[in-house]
């Protein structure tokens, strides 16, 4: 393994080993950032334990804990970093049982949705701790995570977490929680909105006449289509709609029906009320 790879020394936990976790550990290995015995896992399920050690050969075990202490630095030029990914309504059981048994210099990494970085720290009396947001397309690494530091996280550290978070796809530093929030809001929650427009579409193509599956096909690549032309182009959306929006054409017609249906406001509403949810949801 090449000696630029920052996990190379590293041993990681995953505490809670669902679709996340495994896509995280699964996207590693792969890039071959880290090796099996790097890495260990925690499950209360004993088949899902089984599963994981079957299909990745990594060692899982029930207790929470005894993952984290598996993989704590066994000298001083190694790293260890705990993942918490259980859902949102377990972390406050999952903290409780992890309180006191972690070492300082592991870093903990949250994928929980909502869990404040204060939070984490006050109830596992810890000072390193990266909280992240991914979003669903992580699953097949095409994901967009963003993610925060505290300040007791090293350059060394932050370096670990980009390389374990781009096994999810691509990742954006930003300032701070506020900004997780609006995170949570915009790339998040975003797969949904695109889910949504993407099944009006293909409805719509159903209501004139085509079958499922060609609507299916026409709206999948033109989707796709555009959004890599529109990353490759550097233009602005502007610019591109008005590249297509030919005098008296169906562009026209339909960015008309579209501007008074009020596509543009429901969007950035919902994009609004999102991050209101996001910021009460973290609030004790
Ligand atoms: N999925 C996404 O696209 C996405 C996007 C952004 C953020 N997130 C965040 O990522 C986190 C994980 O999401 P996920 O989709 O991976 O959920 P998930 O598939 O439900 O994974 C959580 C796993 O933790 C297990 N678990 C339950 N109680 C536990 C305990 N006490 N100790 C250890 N493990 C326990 C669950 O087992 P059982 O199944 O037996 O309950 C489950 O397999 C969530 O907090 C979510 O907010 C997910």
């Amino acid at each position: 393994m090449a000696d630029t790879n920052p996990l190379s020394n590293c041993r990681l936990a995953f505490i809670g080993c669902g679709v996340m976790a495994e896509a995280i550990i699964a996207g590693m290995l792969r890039k071959k950032l880290v090796g099996p015995e790097q890495i260990a896992g925690s499950h209360p399920r004993q088949s899902r334990r089984e599963e994981m050690h079957v299909k990745y050969g990594v060692e899982m075990f029930e207790d929470n804990r005894e993952a984290v202490t598996a993989t704590a630095p066994e000298s001083p030029d190694a790293s260890s970093i705990v993942v918490l990914a259980v859902k949102p309504q377990r972390l406050n059981r999952v903290l409780q049982e992890l309180k006191g048994s972690l070492v300082k210099e592991q870093l903990v990494v949250s994928i929980v949705a909502g869990a404040k970085i204060e939070t984490i720290g006050e109830e596992l009396v810890h000072a390193s701790i990266v909280r992240t947001m991914p979003n669903t397309p992580a699953q097949i690494g095409e994901g967009v995570t963003a993610w925060t530091a505290s300040a007791g996280v090293s350059e060394e550290q932050e370096s670990q977490v980009c390389a374990m978070l781009e096994a999810l796809g691509k990742t954006v530093r930003v300032e701070n929680e506020r900004q997780i929030d609006m995170a949570t809001a915009l790339s998040a929650t975003g797969p949904t909105y695109i889910f949504l427009v993407m099944e009006a579409l293909i409805d719509a193509g159903v209501h004139m006449g085509f079958s499922r599956h060609v609507a299916q096909e026409l709206v999948h690549q033109m989707m796709l289509g555009s959004v890599l032309f529109a990353r490759e182009s550097h233009k602005h959306p502007a610019e591109l709609r008005n590249m297509v929006t030919s005098p008296g054409g169906t562009s026209a017609e339909a960015i008309y029906q579209m501007e008074k249906g009020g596509l543009r406001t429901v969007l950035s509403k919902a994009v609004w009320s999102a991050y209101q949810r996001a910021e009460s949801l973290g609030k004790r």
